[in-house]
């Protein structure tokens, strides 16, 4: 099963199984990590799922367009590899692949 690596806001490092057709929020919620609150449930519409990618992934996973950069615009956190992890759907070519639940705002 393809990996997702987490990074709490402790600095601690979590390995998940991800599930192709999942969000990367959905993953990181579906294990029970509570530092993301995903309070719109994926709508896209409250930043509450921030991440942060680690820069090499970005090729991989995209950066943020519309709605989503909007959103991102209102974080004191957001850094240029920020994404709303709610809009990445996870693939299996994301095996491996490293985030960082942002700072809270
Ligand atoms: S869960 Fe609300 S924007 Fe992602």
């Amino acid at each position: 099963m393809p990996k997702l690596i987490v990074t709490d806001r402790s600095g601690k490092a979590h390995e998940l199984d991800g599930e192709a057709g999942l969000s990367v929020m959905e993953i990181i919620r579906d294990a029970g990590m509570d530092e993301l609150l995903a309070l719109c449930g994926g709508s896209c519409s409250c930043a509450t799922c921030h991440v942060h990618v680690a820069p090499d992934w970005l090729p991989v996973t995209g950066t943020a367009s519309g709605d989503e950069d909007d959103l991102l615009d209102s974080s004191d956190n957001r850094v240029a590899s920020s994404r709303l992890s709610c809009q990445i759907a996870f693939t299996d070519a994301m095996d491996g692949l490293e985030v960082a639940i942002a700072p809270e705002d």
